[in-house]
């Protein structure tokens, strides 16, 4: 699109209520639980499930071309409510193709957890709800999950040469799991 990149982009748009995008060239992508195979523990619970369920989407603002060296991105996920087994919906999670790479996101609608994994796989959690903001140091992979039972909805901002590493994260997992245990979340 010839009109995507631009020296001087106009601005794009956020409902600070919903956490909704729009504007001139937003993207957007879908992961369904069929798409995210291997990546829940109680792989006979996912296999039960409609592959075509909805799990996330994200709407992102690529202002310059990815790759780009000193760009930033900006996006909103929208990460539907939900359990495979025991185990709450979540997004895939990545490293950063270029390790050193942070981020940020923020939390407009929702409760959650965001999961932190290190390079040697130590894993925490922060709380996520409505005002949160996370930073996410270079080298540390990165996933969001909902604990509760409306759609957790996070904007984020990123490096446009960061890239994704989903590979690591689709061979070893992180190091922990969110679970409901007595109807409470629990890292497990
Ligand atoms: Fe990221």
């Amino acid at each position: 699109m010839s009109t995507q990149f631009k020296v001087n982009p106009q601005p794009t748009f956020v409902d600070w209520s919903t956490g909704d995008l729009s504007g001139e060239g937003i993207e957007e992508s879908v992961k369904t639980l069929g798409q995210l195979a291997g990546l829940f523990k109680d792989e006979a619970a996912w296999r039960s499930m409609d592959p075509v369920t909805e799990v996330y989407r994200v709407r992102f603002w690529r202002p310059v071309p990815e790759g780009t060296s000193g760009g930033l991105f900006w996006g909103a996920t929208i990460l539907q409510p939900g359990r495979v087994g025991d185990e709450y919906f979540m997004t895939h999670g990545h490293f950063h193709a270029i390790r050193d790479r942070a981020e940020y996101y923020a939390t407009v609608k929702g409760t959650g957890a965001m999961l932190f994994m290190g390079e040697e796989e130590h894993t925490w959690s922060q709380t996520m709800k409505p005002g949160t903001v996370h930073y996410i140091p270079g080298k540390v992979a990165h996933r969001v999950v909902n604990t509760g039972h409306e759609p957790l909805v996070i904007l984020a901002s990123w490096h446009s040469d960061a890239g994704h590493d989903y590979a690591s994260i689709r061979t070893k997992g992180f190091g922990k799991r969110m679970v409901v245990r007595e109807g409470e979340p629990c890292l497990v």
